[in-house]
């Protein structure tokens, strides 16, 4: 008879902080008696059976490590029903009798496909764009929105020896709640995201009004979602004639040591998810709501809407010139 056996995994884009959760998991689930199993690169490796046991040295410092030492992938086999058979029929053998996935949406819906052929699974989130609706918080986005404000620092230095106009494209697929939280961070004097329709004119009247005012140096803040940031500038160039650059921050927003946020939201999601596995409950996924941990029926937590913070962009323009 083999051991109940906890598997660990970190599926879609990485976020600082997802290490501080896999030394939860492994920590937590050791200590109630589990063996515990690291997959690696995500579904992928669980397909293929790429997984190695782990003891209470194996995630040994790790806690203060960007990336995830488990590895990421994204793995298009997952999405098909064979793919999913293929990763019951591993965890059967391995006698994996369930798995935290700790990811975004997309690996949460891989998640609820193999609970539902009889592998409970637990999700954690974790992706620096926060944008999982089930959850106020994300494992990462903390981290990354230091980086990022580090970076605009920096280049505001340089905008303000030059009388210049930086426009600045911050990570953020679909959202721009890296954008407009960083935005406020840094004073910028716009901030373009995908959530609020936005009008070139009435940016390039801002800037001038605020020019006319005597303002010599701008940041214009530009979520991924939107992109464009070298037609931006040129734009604003042109027809201000305010001289203008612009830079994508890219993916230095993703690595780097997490946060004290990102650490002890990972070390708690972790730890939680691990009690459900201990009860045999699985399809669920791990939140924070109103700042104490919660979770959520997985197909609950993917069909919940996130509420856009719009007061905090409105905060952002007023103030702003
Ligand atoms: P994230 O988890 O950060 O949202 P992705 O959307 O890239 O990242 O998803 C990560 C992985 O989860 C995918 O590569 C795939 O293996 C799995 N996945 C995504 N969507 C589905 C789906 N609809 N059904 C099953 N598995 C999925
Ligand atoms: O979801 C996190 C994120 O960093 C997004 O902000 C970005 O669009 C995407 O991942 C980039 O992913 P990758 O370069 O790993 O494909």
């Amino acid at each position: 008879m083999l051991q109940r056996t906890i598997g660990v995994l970190t599926s879609g884009g990485d976020a600082p902080g997802m290490n501080a959760a896999i030394r939860s998991v492994v920590r937590a689930a050791l200590k109630k008696g589990f063996r515990v199993v690291g997959v690696q690169r995500g579904y992928n490796g669980l397909i293929h059976g790429e997984m190695f046991e782990m003891n209470m040295r194996s995630v040994s410092n790790i806690i203060n490590r960007g990336g995830t030492i488990l590895y990421t992938a994204r793995c298009p086999e997952f999405r098909e029903l064979s793919g999913v058979l293929k990763a019951k029929e591993v965890c059967e053998k391995a006698g994996i009798c369930g798995i935290v996935v700790i990811g975004g949406d997309g690996s949460f819906r891989g998640a609820a496909d193999l609970s539902a052929q009889g592998i409970p699974c637990v999700g954690v989130p974790a992706t620096i764009d926060n944008d999982i609706s089930c959850t106020e918080y994300a494992i990462g986005y903390d981290t990354a929105m230091n980086t990022a404000v580090e970076m605009i620092d920096k280049i505001r230095d340089t905008a303000e020896s030059h009388d210049r106009c930086n426009v600045i494209e911050v990570m953020g697929r679909h959202a721009g709640h890296i954008a407009v939280n960083t935005g406020i961070a840094c004073g910028a004097t716009t901030i373009i995201i995908p959530e609020i329709e936005f009008n070139m004119d009435e940016i390039i009247d801002k800037l001038r009004t605020a020019h006319k005012m005597g303002k010599q140096h701008f940041i214009v803040l530009v979520a991924e979602g939107i992109g464009k940031v070298d037609e931006i500038a040129k734009h604003i160039q042109e027809a201000t004639g305010i001289e203008s650059r612009s830079t994508i921050l890219g993916h230095v927003q993703r690595g780097g040591s997490p946060s004290v946020k990102d650490r002890v939201t990972a070390s708690t999601m972790g730890y939680y998810a691990v009690n459900l596995l201990e009860k045999s409950i699985g399809n669920r996924v791990i939140g924070i709501k109103n700042d104490h941990v919660v979770d959520y029926d997985i197909q609950e937590a993917l069909s919940m809407k996130k509420p856009f913070e719009v007061d905090l962009y409105n905060i952002a323009n007023e103030i702003s010139f």
